[in-house]
Parts: C-alpha cells; sequence; structure tokens
C-alpha cells in the first residue's frame, strides 16, 4: 500500500516534470527559452536557417540588414516584430517603417515574409515574427563569419506599432555618447554592450546621409583621418548623393570580424557614433582595445549582449499573438 502510494507519487512528479514546458508557455512571464519550439516546430531554426542562408548568397548585404532588423524591433516597445507592420490593417497601424531611421534604409522585409510563408506551412500560427528576427539575426551573424549563440525564443507578435518609438528609441548617428549611452541604458544595456553591440557595424552600409556632416564643414566634434575623410568625400558629394552607400567597415566590409574596432582605433569609423566609442570615454576606449586585439573577447561578448538584446520587453505567455503574416495583425 505505502509502496504504490510512492509509487503513484513519484509517476505523478514525473508527470508533472514532463508538463512543466506547458505549463511555462502558457503562464510564463516574460521567460524565453531556446527549447520552446522543440515539439511544436522543431524544424522551425532549420527553416530560418536557409531561407537566411539562401538569400544571404544571393545578397551578401543581407546578413547585415537582418542583423540590424532585429535591433530596431527590440529598441521599440521590445522585441515583439512592431518594426514588420506596413501601415493600415484592422487597428490602423502607423508603421515604423516610416521613421527617420528606417525610410529608405531598413532592409530584409521580403526575407522575413519569404521565412514566414515557409513556416506557416510547416506549423501554422505557431513560430512569432519576432523569434524569426531574433533567430534571422544570429544566422546572419554565422553567416557573415561572426559567433554563433543559442537563441532564447518564445515571443510572440504585437498588436501595434510605434512610430514615435522608433524616432526617438533608436539612437541617431549623430547623437552624443550620452545620448546613446543612456538610450541603451533605458532597454537596460549597459555600456559594456553598446560596445560590443555596435560592433555589427564591421558588416553592411551607411549611406551619406548618415555620416556626411563629418566630411563638410567640421560639424561633429569627432575625429576622422583626413585620408579616410577623403575617399569618403568621393562617394558622398557635398551635395546631392544622400542615398549613396559606403561600408562600414572599409576593411574587411563583407566579414564579421574585430577590424570594426581596429578601424576605430585608427579614426576611420564611418560613424559619428562609431568613433566617439575611441575618443575621450576611458571605458569605451578601453574596450575598443579589447576587442581590436583580442576577436574572440568580441565574439563572447557579443553573442552575450544579443542574447540579453533580445530579452527586451518580450511578450508572452497570454500576451500578444502570433500573426499569420508579419506585416499586419491577425484580422
Ligand atoms: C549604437 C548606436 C547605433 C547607431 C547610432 C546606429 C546607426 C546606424 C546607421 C546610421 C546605419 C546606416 C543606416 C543607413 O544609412 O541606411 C546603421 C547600419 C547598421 N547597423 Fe547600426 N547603429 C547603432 C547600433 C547598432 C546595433 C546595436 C546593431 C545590431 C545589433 C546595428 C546593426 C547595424 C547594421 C548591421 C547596419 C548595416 C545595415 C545594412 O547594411 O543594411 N547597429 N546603423
Ligand atoms: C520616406 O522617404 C521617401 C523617399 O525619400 C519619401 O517620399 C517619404 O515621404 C518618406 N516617408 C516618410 C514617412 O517620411
Ligand atoms: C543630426 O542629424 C539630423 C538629420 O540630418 C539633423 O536634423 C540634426 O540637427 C542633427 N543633430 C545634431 C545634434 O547635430
Ligand atoms: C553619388 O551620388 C551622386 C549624386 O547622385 C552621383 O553623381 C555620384 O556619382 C555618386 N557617387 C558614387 C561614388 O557613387
Amino acid at each position: 500500500m505505502a509502496h504504490s502510494l510512492t509509487m503513484t507519487i513519484t509517476i505523478m512528479c514525473i508527470a508533472l516534470m514532463a508538463l512543466t514546458p506547458v505549463f511555462s508557455k502558457i503562464t510564463n512571464g516574460g521567460y524565453l527559452y531556446p527549447q520552446f519550439y522543440d515539439q511544436s516546430c522543431p524544424q522551425a531554426t532549420n527553416i530560418v536557417r536557409s531561407i537566411v542562408a539562401k538569400n544571404v548568397a544571393k545578397d551578401p548585404r543581407m546578413a547585415a540588414s537582418l542583423l540590424r532588423l532585429h535591433f530596431h524591433d527590440c529598441f521599440v516597445k521590445g522585441c515583439d516584430a512592431s518594426v514588420l507592420l506596413d501601415n493600415g490593417g484592422p487597428r490602423n497601424v502607423v508603421s515604423e517603417k516610416g521613421s527617420v531611421p528606417n525610410n529608405n534604409s531598413a532592409r530584409g522585409f521580403e526575407v522575413i515574409d519569404e521565412i514566414k510563408a515557409a513556416l506557416e506551412t510547416a506549423c501554422p500560427q505557431t513560430v512569432s515574427c519576432a523569434d524569426i528576427l531574433a533567430l534571422a539575426a544570429r544566422d546572419s551573424t554565422v553567416l557573415a563569419g561572426g559567433p554563433s549563440w543559442e537563441v532564447p525564443v518564445g515571443r510572440r507578435d504585437s498588436l501595434g506599432a510605434s512610430l514615435r518609438g522608433s524616432n526617438n528609441n533608436i539612437p541617431a548617428p549623430n547623437n552624443t555618447f550620452q545620448t546613446i549611452l543612456t538610450k541603451f541604458k533605458l532597454r537596460g544595456l549597459d555600456i559594456v554592450d553598446l560596445v560590443a553591440l555596435s560592433g555589427s557595424h564591421t558588416i553592411g552600409n551607411a549611406r551619406c546621409t548618415s555620416f556626411k556632416q563629418r566630411l563638410y564643414g567640421n560639424k561633429g566634434n569627432d575625429q576622422i583621418n583626413q585620408l579616410f575623410a577623403q575617399k569618403l568625400r568621393a562617394m558622398c558629394p557635398q551635395s546631392g548623393g544622400d542615398q549613396n552607400l559606403s561600408f562600414l567597415d572599409n576593411m574587411t566590409p563583407m566579414k564579421f570580424d574585430n577590424a570594426y574596432y581596429k578601424n576605430l582605433m585608427e579614426s576611420k569609423g564611418v560613424l559619428s557614433s562609431d568613433q566617439i566609442l575611441f575618443k575621450d570615454n576611458q571605458e569605451t576606449m578601453q574596450l575598443v582595445k579589447e576587442y581590436a586585439a583580442n576577436e574572440e573577447m568580441f565574439f563572447q561578448q557579443f553573442a552575450k549582449s544579443m542574447v540579453k538584446m533580445g530579452n527586451i520587453s518580450p511578450l508572452t505567455g497570454f500576451r500578444g499573438e502570433i500573426r499569420k503574416t508579419c506585416r499586419s495583425i491577425n484580422g
């Protein structure tokens, strides 16, 4: 009798343990974990990776663009895919795509659409658009030669967007160091995260309009190598050409490595927001030197900081929804 009671309790405990993921999925208060889709959509990570890989093979810059989309998502209302919503739809959304940081700049939306369509076929209304962005950012980093990390998932998608948040929360390339650091701190990120995540600018492009002020009339209060400035002026005339593109890392533009930090030490940062990390803050200067000297250290911190950024105010449990298409909330 006592024996069978022990057995019963043991079995109940095992059953409870097995069910824990299900419970936490329902009651979860902000908790993301890598195994979230293991039962509901085990193919999810492979589907995301293969479609990202196909598109990066076609257009190498796409790795940078997808990485940036996750950042622009997370800094506005948290990592909730608000950045993907188009104007209009059931709740008459005002899209973040028209914000100053995003307009004529954010790209990769078609790739996210392609991933979402494949996931809807494999596992209908299961994998959130916010998680697609987080997974695609990791896969893009790896494809460009950078570090890998396990992506905690279980985010849900927002029911709205914030154009104002997109304009105000995302740092501008001509913001002061203090303004940029404050914008990071407001999202729970610190000075180490700022220096490590800025290392994303080891890949991708910037439009002349994002750094032109530094090339003419000496407007910025940051330094720039004069020969380098001359090269940038060649593609960015004083008037016109605002949409012309420059690499952000002119040493190894397509490779995710630590050349970004080496550039900063030579005053060859493209954006003012890059170069000010090696100007007069002792802590950021020290970190830049460390990452320039030790790529492994940069990679480790980058992976950590990406997970931290990916944890900014996710919608979990019953909050938000799993969108059927990433561009619109469900009708
Ligand atoms: C620290 C503050 C930051 C500022 C001021 C900033 C600003 C910018 C600007 C102005 C551009 C060029 C946009 C254009 O001209 O079209 C850019 C590109 C980019 N940013 Fe940042 N960024 C910051 C942080 C980050 C972070 C945290 C990430 C990712 C984790 C990131 C990833 C990227 C990537 C990958 C590109 C290239 C995108 C492409 O080629 O499509 N940035 N950023
Ligand atoms: C975005 O840029 C385009 C082209 O430069 C411009 O016509 C449009 O008004 C801008 N959109 C917003 C919302 O500012
Ligand atoms: C930053 O650049 C924007 C857009 O070019 C401009 O309107 C603004 O005045 C600049 N801010 C500073 C502090 O230079
Ligand atoms: C940049 O844009 C200007 C004006 O649109 C154009 O004349 C020039 O050729 C472009 N420069 C480069 C290097 O692409």
